[in-house]
C-alpha cells in the first residue's frame, strides 16, 4: 500500500501550519472524539455510579485480606502509578502468569472483559482474580466473613447497598464485585494532545490544531491509511472485540493460548455471567450481547483489542511479547499474513513503512497519552 508520504513538511524552526486534511480524513479524526466521552451506568450492577458504593469499591481494590494469605490486593498488580497495570510482560501471582496485567483505564466502557473475554461485566470479572488459586486464591466465605465482620466495611456496605451485610457468602462476594466495578469505572484516562488537536481541528482553530507536533499528524495519517481504526475504533481506540495480528502464543512448549476460544467456553460456564441470576438487570437487555455470542473456529488465537489511550510504557499485546511501542509498530511494518492464527479474514498486512514513517507513527501513538491528574486517599468509608 503506498502510504503517501506527507510533503515536504520536515522544515524545523518554521511555524507549523497543520497538515492539509480532507473530509474524509477530518470525518475519520472525529470519530475518536470527544473525550471523555459520556459514560452509560451499567444496569447489571444495581450499585454503578452509587458515590458510596465507589468508595467501598476504593477500599476494597487496596485489601490485602480479599486474599488467602492477607497478602496480595487488587492494586498489587493494578498500579495507579503504573496506568492501572504493572509494567511486567506477564503478570506476578503467586506464580507467573500466562498473561500482562491490563490497564483499567476507561474499563467502565468496555463491553468484554480480560484478553479473552471470559467476563461479559466488570463485576463479573472482578471476581475472577479473588478466586482464582493463583492470584488472590480466595473463596466466597472469606471475603463474606471480612464484609460482616470488619466494623469499617460492614458500614462501608451498608451504606452503598442500603442494608447490613446479609444472604449468603456467594450474593456477598458478587455485592463485593459490584463495589469495586463502580469503583472502576470512575477511572477515566486524561485528556491529551491528540484530543486538543481533533477538537481544534472541528472547530476550525488552526493556530491551537497548529500545536499539534507535525511528527504526530503524519502519524494520524498512517493510522487512518493503515485503516488500524478497523479495531482501534471510536474515542477508546479499540471496538471493544478480538482480533489476531499474529502475535506468538505459545504459553510453553507444546501449549498455546487459545484466546477467545476459550474466553467464550469459560463466559458459557460461569455462574457469574449476565445470563446467571446476579444479574440486576431485570429487563434482561443487558444480556442480549452473551446470549447470542457464538463459539466460533476464527476465535482460535483472537484476544481483545487493547485501547490505545494511556497505554503506559509497556511492554504491550497480551503476553508483552513487544517491549516498547517502537517494536509493536516494526510488527505492524513486518508482520506476515500467513502467521496469523485466526482463520479469520486477515485485516492487517505488512505495511512496509519506512524509518521516517515508523517513527511519526510511533509519535501519533505517544499523543494518545498524557499525565494524569494526581490521585487522593479514598475517603473514610463510615465518616
Ligand atoms: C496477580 C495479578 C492480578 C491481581 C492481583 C488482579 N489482577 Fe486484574 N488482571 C490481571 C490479569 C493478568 C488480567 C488479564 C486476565 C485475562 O486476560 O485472563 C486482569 C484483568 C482484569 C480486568 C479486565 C480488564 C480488561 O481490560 O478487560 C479487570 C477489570 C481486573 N483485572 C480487575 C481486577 C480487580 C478488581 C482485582 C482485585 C479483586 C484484580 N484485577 C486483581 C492481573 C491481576
Ligand atoms: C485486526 C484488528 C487490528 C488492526 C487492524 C490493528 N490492530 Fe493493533 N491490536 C489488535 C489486537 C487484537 C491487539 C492485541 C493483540 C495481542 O495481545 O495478541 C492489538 C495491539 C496493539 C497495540 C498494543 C496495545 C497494548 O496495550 O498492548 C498497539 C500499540 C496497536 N495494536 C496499534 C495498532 C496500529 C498502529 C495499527 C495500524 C497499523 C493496528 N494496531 C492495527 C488489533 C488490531
Amino acid at each position: 500500500m503506498a502510504l503517501a508520504a506527507s510533503g515536504a513538511l520536515t522544515a524545523p524552526a518554521i511555524a507549523q501550519t497543520p497538515l492539509q486534511w480532507s473530509d474524509d480524513k477530518v470525518k475519520a479524526i472525529a470519530r475518536h472524539g470527544p473525550w471523555p466521552p459520556p459514560l452509560s451506568r451499567d444496569p447489571s450492577n444495581r450499585v454503578a455510579g452509587s458515590p458510596n458504593a465507589i468508595v467501598l469499591g476504593e477500599h476494597l481494590f487496596n485489601e490485602p485480606r480479599l486474599s488467602a494469605d492477607g497478602a496480595m490486593s487488587c492494586a498489587t498488580c493494578h498500579i495507579a502509578a503504573r496506568d492501572w497495570g504493572d509494567g511486567r510482560a506477564k503478570a506476578m501471582g503467586r506464580s507467573e502468569l500466562d498473561r500482562r496485567t491490563p490497564s483499567l483505564w476507561n474499563v467502565g466502557h468496555a463491553h468484554w472483559f480480560g484478553w479473552d473475554g471470559a467476563g461479559d461485566s466488570l463485576w463479573a470479572q472482578s471476581i475472577r482474580p479473588i478466586l482464582d488459586p493463583r492470584e488472590m486464591a480466595s473463596d466466597a466465605a472469606r471475603v463474606a466473613g471480612l464484609l460482616r465482620e470488619d466494623k469499617a466495611l460492614a458500614c462501608g456496605y451498608e451504606r452503598a447497598f442500603g442494608e447490613k451485610p446479609g444472604g449468603g457468602d456467594e450474593k456477598l462476594l458478587v455485592d463485593a464485585a459490584k463495589a469495586l466495578a463502580a469503583f472502576q469505572a470512575t477511572l477515566i484516562s486524561p485528556r491529551t494532545p491528540f484530543d486538543a488537536f481533533r477538537d481544534a481541528l472541528l472547530s476550525g482553530d488552526r493556530e491551537a490544531a497548529a500545536r499539534y507536533p507535525l511528527a504526530a499528524q503524519r502519524g494520524l495519517k498512517i493510522f487512518i491509511e493503515a485503516n488500524c481504526a478497523a479495531c482501534h475504533f471510536g474515542p477508546r481506540f479499540t471496538n471493544g472485540e478480538f482480533g489476531d495480528v499474529g502475535i506468538p502464543f505459545f504459553t510453553r512448549p507444546g501449549e498455546v493460548d487459545a484466546g477467545r476460544l476459550d474466553g467464550l467456553a469459560k463466559l458459557a460456564n460461569s455462574t457469574f455471567n449476565l445470563l446467571g441470576r446476579y444479574n440486576d438487570d431485570v429487563s434482561g437487555a443487558s444480556a442480549l450481547r452473551t446470549k447470542h455470542v457464538q463459539r466460533l473456529h476464527s476465535n482460535f488465537g483472537e484476544f481483545r483489542v487493547p485501547s490505545l489511550r494511556q497505554t503506559g510504557s509497556g511492554p504491550f499485546m497480551h503476553n508483552g511479547h513487544l517491549a516498547t511501542l517502537e517494536d509493536v509498530v516494526k510488527h505492524y511494518s513486518e508482520v506476515n499474513p500467513d502467521r496469523l492464527h485466526s482463520d479469520a479474514i486477515p485485516l492487517v498486512r505488512p505495511l512496509a513503512l519506512s524509518a521516517e514513517q515508523s517513527a511519526d507513527l510511533v509519535a501519533f501513538l505517544r499523543t494518545l497519552s498524557a499525565e494524569p491528574p494526581p490521585r487522593h486517599a479514598p475517603p473514610p468509608l463510615c465518616p
